[in-house]
C-alpha cells in the first residue's frame, strides 16, 4: 500500500467523558546499529586491556550472548528517528499524523534540547509537545503511563513513544563487572486514542534512597567533567530489589485491572538479565515461555529494551492482537513501574 492510501489524516476520536476513551498500541518499530558485538568479540577486546572474562561467565550469570555498540558520532536521536519511522508505519499513519511525541532515554544526545524536539524535527513535523522523560531503565515504562495519561484526558490523539540509549557510552570498558552487560539500539510505539483499552493499567514508582545502588555520578561543570561520567552498579542489590519490585508492580496493575496473572499471554520484561526475567515469571506462576527474551542478542538497552523486546515478538509473530501484554521496568533511581495493555 503507497503511503498516500494509508494516511489517515481525519478520524473520529472518542470523546474524554470519564471510562470512554483509552489509548491502543497502534504500530511498533524499533532500531540496532549494524555494529555487533558477540560476547567472545567483547572478550578478545577487554583482553587487550587486561581484562578476563568470558563468554561462559557472561552467558551463565546474564544470558547474554551479543549486543550492538552505535558508531562514534552515532546520536540516540538517529537511532530513535529509525524506530519513530518504523512505528508510524506500522500504525498505517504519516509524520504529521502524531500530536505527541515523548522519548525515554538516559543518553540524551545534549544537554538541552531534548531528544524528543531533536527526533521531532528529523520526522519534519512542526507543532507538537515534544519532551523527554529520564528514569533509566524504567524510561519507557514511564513515558508509555505520561503519554496514556495525555491521550485519556483528550491531551493528545496520537502519541510517539519512543525508548533511545546509545548506553555504550556510559561504559568504563575496565570494569568486567558493568561493561559486559549493556547495548545500544531504540524501540518505539505510536499510541491511538480508542473506545477500547489498550492500555488497561498503569503503576509508576520511585525510591531516591536507592540512588547508590546504581548510578552515573558525573556532571559537567564550567566546561569540565566532574567526578566519574561512567556507569557504577552494585550488581547484587540491584538484582534483589528488582525481582521483589517487579512482582509487586505486577500484582498492582492486575488489580488495579480486576484480573489475575492467568490474563497474561506474554510478560515482556526490561531486558537486564535473564535470571531477573525468569525470577519474575516464576514470582506471577507464568511458564517461561510466556516471557519475550531479546537480552540474548540485545544486551541490556535500559529505555529502549521494552519497546525493542516488544517490535521483535510483533514482528516475529510471537504477540498477536487481541493477546494481553505484562510490560514491566526497572531501573536507576531507583525506578520502577508496569503497563498492562490489551493489544
Ligand atoms: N567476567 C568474569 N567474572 C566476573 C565478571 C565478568 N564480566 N564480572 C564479575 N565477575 C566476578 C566477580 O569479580 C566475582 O568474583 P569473586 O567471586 O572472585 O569475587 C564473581 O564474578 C561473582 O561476582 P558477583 O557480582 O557476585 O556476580 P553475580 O552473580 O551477582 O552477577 C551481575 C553479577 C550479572 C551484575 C548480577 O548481579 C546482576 O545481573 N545484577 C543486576 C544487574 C542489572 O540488572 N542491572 C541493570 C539494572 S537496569 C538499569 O537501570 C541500568
Amino acid at each position: 500500500m503507497s503511503s498516500s492510501q494509508t494516511k489517515q489524516n481525519t478520524p473520529s476520536f472518542p470523546a474524554t467523558a470519564a471510562g470512554t476513551r483509552f489509548a491502543r498500541i497502534a504500530g511498533t518499530g524499533s532500531y540496532l546499529p549494524p555494529k555487533r558485538l558477540t560476547n567472545q568479540d567483547l572478550v578478545a577486546q577487554l583482553a587487550q586491556r587486561g581484562i578476563e572474562t568470558s563468554d561462559e561467565w557472561i552467558v551463565e550469570r546474564t544470558g547474554i550472548r551479543a549486543r550492538h555498540f552505535a558508531e562514534p558520532d552515532v546520536p540516540s536521536s538517529a537511532l530513535g528517528v529509525q524506530a519513530a519511522r518504523q512505528a508510524i508505519e506500522a500504525a498505517g499513519l504519516q509524520p504529521e499524523d502524531i500530536d505527541l511525541i515523548i522519548c525515554a532515554t538516559s543518553t540524551p544526545d545534549m544537554v538541552f534540547p531534548s531528544t524528543a524536539c531533536l527526533i521531532q524535527n528529523e520526522l519534519g513535523i512542526i507543532g507538537c509537545p515534544a519532551f523527554d522523560v529520564q528514569a533509566v531503565c524504567s524510561g519507557f515504562i514511564y513515558a508509555l503511563t505520561v503519554a496514556d495519561g495525555m491521550i485519556r484526558n483528550g491531551t493528545a490523539n496520537r502519541a510517539l513513544v519512543i525508548g533511545s540509549e546509545v548506553f555504550s557510552r556510559l561504559l568504563d570498558f575496565n570494569d568486567r563487572t558493568t561493561c559486559v552487560l549493556f547495548g545500544d539500539g531504540a524501540g518505539a510505539v505510536v499510541l491511538e486514542a480508542s473506545d477500547q483499552p489498550g492500555i488497561v493499567s498503569t503503576c509508576l514508582h520511585a525510591d531516591g534512597r536507592y540512588a547508590k545502588i546504581l548510578n552515573v555520578p558525573g556532571n559537567v561543570r564550567g566546561g569540565e567533567i566532574m567526578g566519574d561520567p561512567t556507569l557504577k552498579m552494585d550488581g547484587q542489590a540491584v538484582f534483589k530489589l528488582a525481582v521483589s519490585v517487579l512482582d509487586k508492580a505486577a500484582h498492582e496493575v492486575l488489580e488495579k485491572a480486576g484480573r489475575d496473572a492467568s490474563c497474561i499471554d506474554w510478560l515482556i520484561p526490561h531486558q537486564a538479565n535473564l535470571r531477573i526475567m525468569q525470577g519474575t515469571a516464576k514470582k506471577l506462576k507464568l511458564p517461561t515461555e510466556k516471557v519475550v527474551v531479546t537480552v540474548d542478542q540485545h544486551g541490556n538497552t535500559s529505555a529502549a529494551s521494552i519497546p525493542l523486546a516488544l517490535d521483535h515478538a510483533v514482528r516475529s509473530g510471537q504477540v498477536q492482537r487481541g493477546q494481553t501484554l505484562m510490560l514491566e521496568g526497572v531501573g536507576g533511581g531507583f525506578t520502577w513501574g508496569a503497563v498492562l495493555v490489551d493489544y
